[in-house]
């Protein structure tokens, strides 16, 4: 059983792909755990997992063995409608791939989790986080007249709107400028220390993952590593340990 306080808790979760005739083990008895306020980004090489981790516990991929608890519940004991109506409450997704509604304006897509939970969008919340986010002014505008960034920060909003208790990103500055994704990256650490959300970072740049509390590193669908991070700790020494984790 998880300890009380733990956001998120894993035990030993396997995930394995068929590729044609072979089989691929993305992820071989990981096992972790979040507690409130943590800030864990996870690196690791291509391959080694980390996206396949992200979908188990966002429930858009099952794994074959192993147990998720969000918040001391057992995922796997929620059907398939709870599930997504409890990932929609707790669980903020941030992907690389937007998901906006083309025919919806940026506002709508904005609050369409809410929407669908029947809730009331407080307009307050609404436009201090686009405001934080740059993006107040184009709630009007369909998705396509926006830049990458723009369109990327509007999933960000999306997902920190219902503020979840977890926040899942994966690779969520690849498409932001340099500015753009240390504003991000700023954002997410004041809602791990002012609001004491859980947030797991996936990321392949020393330069993000600096940004949070500690680093989780993964190879070939195992844990090799976890670094306690210091405040301000320079991206090349993280870059410098991280290397050495996985040579
Ligand atoms: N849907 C899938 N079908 C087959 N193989 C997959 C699928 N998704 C991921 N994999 C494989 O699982 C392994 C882990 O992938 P992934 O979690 O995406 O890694 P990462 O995000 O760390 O790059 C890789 O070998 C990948 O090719
Ligand atoms: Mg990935």
């Amino acid at each position: 059983m998880p300890a009380k306080q733990a956001t998120l808790h894993i035990e030993k979760l396997v995930k394995t792909f068929a590729a044609g005739n072979q089989r691929i083990q993305a992820l071989r008895g990981l096992s972790m755990q979040a507690e409130q306020g943590d800030f864990i980004a996870i690196m690791g090489p291509s391959g080694s997992g980390k996206s396949t981790l992200l979908h188990c516990i966002a429930g858009l991929c099952q794994a074959d063995a192993g147990k998720i608890y969000l918040d001391g519940k057992l995922l796997a004991n929620n059907n398939d409608r709870q599930m997504s109506a409890l990932r929609r409450r707790k669980i903020g997704v941030i992907f690389q791939s937007f998901n906006l509604l083309p025919n919806l304006n940026i506002g709508d897509n904005i609050c369409l989790p809410l929407y669908a939970d029947g809730k009331k969008v407080e307009r307050d919340k609404l436009h201090s986080l686009v405001e934080r986010l740059g993006i107040a002014d184009k709630l009007k505008r369909r998705p396509a007249s926006l830049s990458g960034g723009e369109q990327q920060r509007a999933a960000i909003a999306r997902a920190l709107l219902c503020e979840p208790s977890l926040i899942l990103a994966d690779e969520p500055t690849g498409s932001l400028d340099s500015i753009a994704g240390n504003q991000f990256c700023e954002l997410l650490r004041r809602l791990c220390e002012e609001e004491k959300r859980s947030i797991l970072l996936v990321t392949h740049e020393p330069a993000v993952a600096v940004w949070a509390k500690k680093v989780l590193v993964l190879h070939d669908g195992q844990q090799v590593g976890e670094l306690e991070l210091p405040e301000q700790m320079p991206a090349a020494e993280l870059a410098a340990a991280y290397s050495k984790m996985i040579a």
